[in-house]
């Protein structure tokens, strides 16, 4: 089995369907040749039957990018094949993705049809988007709470009609990382075909635990995860690209995996996605918040001033960030006030360290974070006292 995880980035599709306003077709392609710079192997540029922008956006994103495959979301119905063929095919690769609900709960509640019926037109949906692409990815809706029997069938089902790629999708965010792993196990331990065809997950965040399902899942050999910059998307969105990039490579020592992310492209891509989807991001979250790389405590500071590694897991460089940042707080000790003051073109005969140390914390107390300006501004004080 290979040690490459292919990134398949539905920013454009999953993430942009959940806006509160939808990007224009300029600011799609915009964030499309950010993920084909940032390295993605598929770009799931849209639902190209959903609406005529919609369908006009993916074929442009189809014309434009070169290096990342692009791919269209369809039901399992022939006019949506259609349409993802008619949209996809001025593209350099391109990639039809075709799903149907394969849980009770879906089949009887939203389909009301029969488990045959609907092996049978995922079977006629994958035959019938193979007449456009032999690139064709078919995806069990709802899988994370689908009977394993019925999932194992529906995969080799899709597998023997031609899929080349099979998503399993936790769509609701239900399961838990042991049970999801568990699910790809299975796959692996009894569909007879599953090697023909890569498997890939989609899982959802609801719980909280999107990426932590896609991790496991990835362990048991998945080799697609399916994901958005920033986790955007439905209700709790999406795995978060940027953290499952950042983990096979922070990790590969022991996951021994590899991505084509180029993770120095991230922090870029991921202010552009939130400039244009107008959704500010949390300032602690993980590897992209403006927090993910700061440091308050005096001895984290202190630490990561002798040796970045001490409290630095990844270097904010190779996400595409010039540097740590040490917030200036009642908790931050000399060191770091003479390593800023210095940064800032001080030299120690401009200042008396201690004046200035106790000066700042007084402010510290009072203000909470002391900013750069307001340590020169001290400073100038310190200097007016001394000169009267
Ligand atoms: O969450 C989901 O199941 C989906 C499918 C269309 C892949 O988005
Ligand atoms: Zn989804």
């Amino acid at each position: 089995m290979t040690n490459q995880v292919k990134i398949f980035d539905t920013t454009l599709r999953d993430g942009e369907q959940a806006l509160p306003a939808s990007l224009s077709a300029k600011e799609k392609l915009q964030i499309a040749l950010a993920l084909e710079r940032l390295g993605v192997d598929v770009i799931e540029a849209g639902f190209p039957v959903s609406s005529p922008g919609d369908f006009k956006s993916v074929e442009m994103i189809a014309r434009e990018v070169k290096n990342s495959t692009v791919c269209g979301l369809s039901r399992a119905l022939p006019a949506d094949i259609d349409a993802c063929g008619q949209a996809l095919k001025v593209a350099e690769q391109f990639r039809i993705h075709t799903f149907i609900a394969t849980s009770d709960i879906h089949v009887n509640s939203k389909l009301k049809k029969s488990q045959d019926d609907i092996v049978e037109m995922a079977v006629a949906a994958v035959k019938h988007a193979r007449n456009y692409t032999n690139d064709v990815e078919f995806s069990c809706e709802d899988a994370g709470r689908t009977h394993i029997d019925y999932l194992c069938r529906m995969v080799e089902a899709a597998i023997a009609a031609g899929a080349t790629t099979v998503n399993i999708p936790d769509t609701v965010g239900y399961t838990t990382p042991t049970e999801f792993g568990g699910i790809i196990k299975s796959l692996f331990d009894r569909v007879p075909n599953i090697d023909q065809a890569i498997i890939s997950v989609h899982c959802h965040n609801d719980l909280g635990l999107a990426v932590a399902n896609s991790l496991a899942a990835v362990e048991q050999g998945a080799r697609q995860v399916e994901c958005t910059l920033n986790g955007i998307g439905e209700r709790a969105g999406n795995a978060a690209l940027e953290e499952i990039a950042m983990i096979l490579q922070t990790r590969k020592d022991m996951l021994g995996l590899t991505t084509n992310i180029n993770s120095s492209e991230i922090s870029r891509s991921s202010k552009l996605v939130s400039q244009l989807c107008n959704m500010p991001i949390q300032s602690n979250k993980a590897i992209v918040g403006s927090n993910a790389f700061s440091h308050s405590s005096g001895i984290h500071q202190d630490g990561v001033l002798k040796s970045q590694n001490t409290y630095e897991i990844m270097t904010p460089e190779s996400v595409g960030i010039n540097k740590n940042n040490l917030n200036l707080t009642s908790r931050s000790g000399r060191h770091v006030i003479k390593h800023r003051l210095t940064e800032l073109g001080y030299t120690s005969a401009d200042y008396d360290l201690e004046a200035i140390y106790e000066a700042f914390l007084q402010l510290a107390d009072k203000k909470g974070q002391v900013y750069d300006y307001d340590l020169e501004a001290l400073l100038f004080f310190d200097k007016q006292k001394h000169d009267h």
